[in-house]
């Protein structure tokens, strides 16, 4: 009987405050047929009093009560995000203190968009070498707090939430195997997606005040051309490493950022377009928590079903991306 990293619950969460597209054209000078057409985007969720650690432990909660597990059981947790409520401590550190438990392993992830799928990585090695680990795995953004309302063309895409998901070892036969995952990363282009203040390159002097570079600057066309190619080479190879094709996986997850870049990954991977999950109409892009969100929204409405391939691709700052096969 061979180990594997199974996913036991999915959850996730959102604040309630909801901006359509009609309402950010109230402060922006934006429109929804601008919107739709470029992003696929119709709303996104905007915290108002919450911070990211109550996004993430929100999701954490429903994720355990999916896995029917305690809190208590965990041995680690690992949070991919770059929107935490603070530098030090960590997202995870403040979880592991709000789910009331004591020396655990906690730890951020900061691999921007791809935070989630790196943290399952970091997950599964983990349980290869603890076989007994318990995983809470969180993708959780606030990018809202990041976000420069008077740039049009970034502050329209992006919204606030949490998904989490809990992994513990498991045999071969048994649902919610994590086969694989793939990964990987070029600094090269990382200029093109940037989030600079609060980093050492831009050291704080007395009498400063927030600049531009605090917000998420992006080259949009760039990222584009970028988050299309990496995205459908690294699942290629990951099907072709395991011997299958896009005639074998029943659901495409990709990193819900804009509907034209999933449609676009999709039909180059040769996956029909009813078999692409897509919810960022409803939530934008929520980064680290895009892929965590969009599993248990699939997951919840039936999307997803028992016996499904899931071909997860994620892609983001770095430049990151990867991909990870599940079979639920
Ligand atoms: O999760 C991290 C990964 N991020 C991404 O994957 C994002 C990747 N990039 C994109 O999704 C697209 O590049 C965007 C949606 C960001 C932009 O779409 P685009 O088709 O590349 O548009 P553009 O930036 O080339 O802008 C086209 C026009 C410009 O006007 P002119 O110069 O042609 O007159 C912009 O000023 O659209 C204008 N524009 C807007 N108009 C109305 C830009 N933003 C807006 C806006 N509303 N919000």
């Amino acid at each position: 009987m061979s180990t594997f990293s199974h996913i036991r619950g999915l959850g996730f969460y959102v604040p309630e405050l909801c901006y359509s597209n009609k309402d950010l054209e109230k402060f922006v000078d934006t429109n929804d047929e601008w919107i739709t057409t470029r992003t696929g985007i119709k709303q996104r969720h905007v915290v108002e009093d919450e911070t990211c650690l109550d996004l993430t432990y929100n999701a954490a909660v429903k994720a355990l009560a999916n896995a029917e597990m305690e809190a208590e059981e965990l041995t680690h947790i690992l949070v991919g995000t770059f929107t935490g409520d603070m530098l030090i401590p960590s997202t995870a550190c403040q979880l592991m203190e709000r789910m009331g438990l004591k020396n655990r392993v906690a730890m951020d992830l900061s691999a921007a968009c791809s935070g989630f799928v790196y943290a399952l990585e970091v997950a599964r090695a983990l349980i290869n070498l603890h076989p007994d680990a318990k995983i809470l795995v969180c993708g959780a953004e606030v990018l809202t707090s990041r976000v420069n309302w008077e740039d049009r063309s970034t502050c329209v895409l992006f919204g606030d939430g949490a998904g989490a998901a809990v992994l513990t070892a498991g045999n071969d036969s048994e649902p919610g195997k994590v086969i694989d995952t793939l990964l990987s990363s070029d600094g090269g282009p990382s200029m093109n997606l940037t989030v600079q203040g609060s980093g050492s390159s831009f050291p704080y002097k007395m009498g400063d005040t927030v600049g531009d570079e605090y917000f998420i600057k992006m080259q949009g066309r760039e990222v584009y051309k970028h988050a299309v190619r990496s995205m459908t080479a690294i699942s290629n190879e990951i099907l072709k490493r395991h011997n299958l094709t896009a005639e074998d996986v029943d659901v495409l997850l990709p990193h819900q950022a804009n509907l034209r870049i999933i449609e676009a990954v999709g039909k180059k991977l040769g996956v029909p377009r009813e078999k692409v999950f897509v919810n960022v109409d409803k939530f934008g892009n929520t980064s680290a928590a895009s892929i965590p969100i969009g599993l248990a929204d699939a997951r919840e409405s039936g999307f997803i079903k028992d016996g499904d391939l899931v071909l997860l691709a994620t892609f983001g700052g770095g430049l990151t991306w990867g991909s990870s096969l599940i079979q639920f």
